[in-house]
């Protein structure tokens, strides 16, 4: 039995789903069995078979089969390493569609292998069972999609209403669409079950400050996976944003921060050296709920995808607005 299937057992035993409008717990915490059909989830929970990271990886691969096979494709990889080098993430994410493809094939294993395990936590778990808004920002290149939709899979269907909008400054559109229906297809996920809207732009462009406040306002649960040190290439920008975050959020969502726990997520001001979650951390109105400064992915052994699957070590914060 793989890691995932073994802690599903205690995860849902831990899941509580405390609104009024979602009567799924009991007064032990447990979910309450009338509230769901329990031989329907134990068939559900068989979705994902018995290896759980390789349908994962299957369901990728599956999407990504016209990109693997392109000619250029390794000519294409090596010059987006070269770009990550340089840091210049402009040149990576603002390219053309076809350049985009081709990292989402070599980058989103690891990460969505990553973030399935992040969203499988008790905390992140239960938003997924009942009507969540999910607003996940430079989340184009497909990871948070297929790795909520594979999370999805581990919970009771019954109240599953998830809304994932996505936005983010590349033109990701097909990449999302080709993610979007090898998952459902894959893992039984119905339109109003899971409904996913791509919008493409810049998170900190001024001229859209009201549309961002406002679906910042609609959110339950707001997602930055490894982009926070690339908003804050920007500071002043970045800055702003964050405010926005406190003053718009509503009370009691969620804000999700994982970004790499590496030297990458310095920030640099004046002749002081900071991690973007020592800025969030001082924010009286997040009230953290998972923390973690470095914590390691790594992928179970017996996993196959034509090409490396990457280990990830990187920090974590799950904060509450209260
Ligand atoms: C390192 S990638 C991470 C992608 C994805 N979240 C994942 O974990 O696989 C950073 C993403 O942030 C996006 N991004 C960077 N700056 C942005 C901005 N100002 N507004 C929206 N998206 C941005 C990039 O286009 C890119 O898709």
């Amino acid at each position: 039995m793989s890691a995932s299937n073994k802690d599903l057992t205690s995860k849902i035993n831990n899941l509580s789903i405390t609104s009024d409008s979602d009567k799924l717990v009991t007064k032990d915490g447990r979910l309450s069995q009338k509230s769901y059909d329990k031989e329907a989830l134990k068939q559900r929970l068989q979705i994902l078979g018995r290896n759980p990271e390789q349908n994962i990886l299957n369901v990728i691969r599956q999407a990504c089969t016209d990109t693997l096979s392109r000619d250029d494709f390794g000519k294409t990889l090596q010059s987006i390493k070269a770009n990550f080098v340089q840091r210049d993430y402009e040149g990576i994410f603002t390219a053309e569609a076809r350049n985009l493809q081709v990292y989402s094939a070599a980058y989103v294993p690891g990460r969505a292998l990553c973030y399935f395990e992040i969203f499988c936590q008790s905390q992140l778990l239960k938003l997924l069972a009942r009507r969540t808004c999910i607003y996940a920002i430079g989340s184009g290149s497909g990871s948070e999609l297929v790795s909520f939709a594979a999370a999805m899979t581990r919970v009771p269907a019954e109240r599953q209403r998830i809304k994932l909008i996505m936005q983010d400054i590349g033109e990701w559109a097909k990449v999302l669409e080709t993610f979007e229906s090898a998952s459902r297809q894959s893992w039984k996920l119905t339109e109003e079950q899971f409904s996913c809207q791509y919008l493409q732009g810049d998170i900190l462009d001024p001229t859209k400050r009201d549309e961002r406040a406002q679906r910042i306002a609609d959110a339950d649960l707001i997602t930055f996976m490894f982009v926070m040190n690339e908003l804050f290439v920007k500071k002043a920008a970045a800055m702003e944003m964050v405010q926005s975050l406190v003053t718009n959020m509503k009370k009691g969502a969620h804000l999700l921060v994982v970004e790499s726990a590496g030297s990458f997520s310095h920030l640099k001001v004046g002749n002081k050296t900071y991690m973007v979650h020592m800025l969030l951390d001082a924010i009286k109105d997040l009230q953290s709920v998972i923390s973690d400064d470095a914590r390691w992915y790594r992928h179970p052994d017996n996993v196959r995808y034509p090409l490396d699957v990457q280990n990830m070590r990187y920090f974590i914060r799950l904060y509450k607005k209260i």
